[in-house]
């Protein structure tokens, strides 16, 4: 199997390739591209590493020979929030990146199963769904916006320092949405057990929503989330090598395209098999304070789905 990881000398590629060179199945390559110079660097270095994972690096203009042959494509490409900003405020600056990012995809691996990191996801999955069509290679089973970040945090926020022990078994806690802001809800009730009153459910719901942010606040000025975002890629990029190595039952949460009436693209339960998303599987039953809180975004993430696909439709 070869991964590439585009953006891979950023805040998030750095770790993410470290983890990958240490937990991909012996045999896989790994092709890291930035148009940083220091990629070549980085590479060089995680090469040190005694695993038998191949890794190489790309820099310069292009990533074809990185995406040449690749089956799983990684971008956390493009610029990060500060403190004051919003995940929207990034599409100006991302959704340039992404696009042409995915053309490259399009032309050198379009079977590819491609992960978004790039935020606004909730606008960049949506701009690369248009390209792929528009490149006649689009298959909605292929295409995911990462949003396992909002899982790992759930789970972690369930335990605490009085209760360090309550993690809870890790995939049970679905999220689904999008990843900005309100389109955030993480399923508690899944939990099943004592959930509080309506207010600590909503509690519970906002530290999630709020979490980015957070992370965002405490760097003051110097990026976001990147090592934990890192641990979150690498859960799902191996949850899609395992699926695409033909395991049965793999379950992710993912904002892909399809399987909800209320929104063309959603976060979503997804069974994963070897072309990416074999089943979305339903989130019901749930409280209805979740429930409330998915009516309450749906205008503001069918906003940011048609952001993307306008902006892929007026250049093209
Ligand atoms: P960063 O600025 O540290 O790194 C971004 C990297 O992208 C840089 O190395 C830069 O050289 C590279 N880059 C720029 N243009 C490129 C191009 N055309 N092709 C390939 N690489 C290019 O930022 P970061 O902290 O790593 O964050 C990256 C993105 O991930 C941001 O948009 C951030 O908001 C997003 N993010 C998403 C999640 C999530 O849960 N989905 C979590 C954290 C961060
Ligand atoms: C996160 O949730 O940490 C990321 O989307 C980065 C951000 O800007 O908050």
């Amino acid at each position: 199997m070869k991964i590439a990881v585009l953006g891979a000398a950023g805040g998030i590629g750095q770790p993410l390739s470290l983890l990958l060179k240490m937990h991909l199945p012996a045999g896989s390559e790994l092709a890291l591209y930035d148009p940083a110079p220091m990629t070549r660097g980085v590479a060089v270095d995680l090469s040190h590493i005694p695993t038998a994972v191949r890794v190489k690096g790309y820099t310069g203009r292009d990533p074809d020979a990185a995406l040449e042959g690749a089956d799983i494509v990684l971008i956390p490409a493009g610029i990060a929030r500060k403190p004051g900003m919003e995940r929207s405020d990034l599409f100006k600056f991302n959704a340039g990146i992404v696009m042409d990012l995915v053309q490259h995809c399009a032309r050198c691996c379009p079977a590819a199963l491609i992960a978004l990191i790039t935020n606004p996801v909730n606008s960049m999955v949506p701009v690369a769904a248009e390209v792929l069509k528009l490149a006649g290679v689009y298959d909605a089973r292929r295409l995911f916006g990462l949003t396992t970040l909002d899982v790992v945090r759930s789970e972690s926020f369930c335990a605490s320092d009085e209760r360090p022990e309550a993690l809870p078994v890790q995939g049970v806690i679905p999220v689904v949405g999008g990843h900005s802001g309100n389109t955030i809800i993480p399923l508690f009730s899944h939990l099943g057990g004592e959930l509080g009153d309506d207010a600590a459910i909503a509690e519970r719901i906002r530290r999630v929503q709020q979490a980015g942010t957070d992370v965002v606040d405490a760097k003051a000025g110097a990026g976001s989330a990147t090592l934990a975002m890192a641990y979150a890629a690498l859960r799902f990029c191996l949850s899609l090598l395992r699926a695409r190595q033909g395991e049965l039952g793999i379950i992710e949460c993912a904002y892909v395209e399809g399987g909800h009436a209320a929104a063309p693209f959603f976060s979503q339960r997804v069974r994963l098999g070897v072309d990416g998303v074999a089943e979305v599987l339903s989130y019901a039953p749930i409280h209805p304070v979740e429930q409330a809180a998915i009516d309450a975004m749906l205008p503001g993430l069918n906003e940011e789905i048609r952001q993307g696909i306008d902006f892929v439709r007026q250049l093209m």
